[in-house]
């Protein structure tokens, strides 16, 4: 089940954490550099989850494991110089750290997919065009993943998502 919400918008209820992963493999394997995606929820929402699909898709090395306590990860392929960022804003003191650990040059370079765990602790860094995942607990393996797109490329990756993963 996919309603489109709107021409922006996409809603989905998973009701596994591999149907989640396998949601977000789907998106990560359409990823090319340069996005970036931002997965609000609460604690358990399953941000994470989500963040492990889109790192299988997009072909990470390894699986990925939660940011929190480091802020931020770094993931590779086995080979090219692409990269996959995976940062948690939850920990963050003040959105000014994000300076320091190098993310605004990572959201601005090509190479690289961020993923943003906690994105609202720091709204003033973000991108203004960007993905938008937010995960919300329906019950105890029941999520609703609403994903919304801001901006002409992310329009364009959603319609492409729909179609990988539904086929409309
Ligand atoms: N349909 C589902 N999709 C995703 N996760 C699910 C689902 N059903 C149950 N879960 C469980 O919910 C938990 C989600 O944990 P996860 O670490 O991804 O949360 P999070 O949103 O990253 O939390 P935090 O804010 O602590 O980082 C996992 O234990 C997972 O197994
Ligand atoms: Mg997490």
């Amino acid at each position: 089940m996919a309603p489109i919400l709107d021409d922006r918008s996409l809603e989905f209820i998973s009701r596994s954490p591999e149907q989640t992963r396998r949601l977000g493999a789907r998106l990560g394997q359409l990823l090319q550099g340069g996005e970036v995606i931002c997965l609000e929820g609460s604690l358990g929402a399953g941000k994470t989850v989500i963040a492990q699909g889109i790192g299988r898709g997009w072909g990470a090395v390894g699986r990925l494991v939660s940011p929190s306590f480091v802020l931020v990860r770094e993931h590779r392929r086995p080979t090219g110089h692409q990269r996959l960022l995976h940062a948690d804003f939850y920990r963050l003191e003040q959105a000014q750290e994000v300076w320091g650990l190098g993310l605004q040059e990572w959201m601005e370079d090509p190479a690289v997919v961020v993923l943003i765990e906690w994105p609202e602790r720091a709204p003033e860094v973000l991108p203004q065009e960007r993905l938008w995942i937010r995960l919300e607990f329906a019950e105890e393996t029941r999520r609703r993943l609403l994903f919304t797109a801001e901006g002409a490329s992310y329009l364009a990756l959603l319609r492409a998502f729909r179609r990988a993963a539904f086929g409309v």
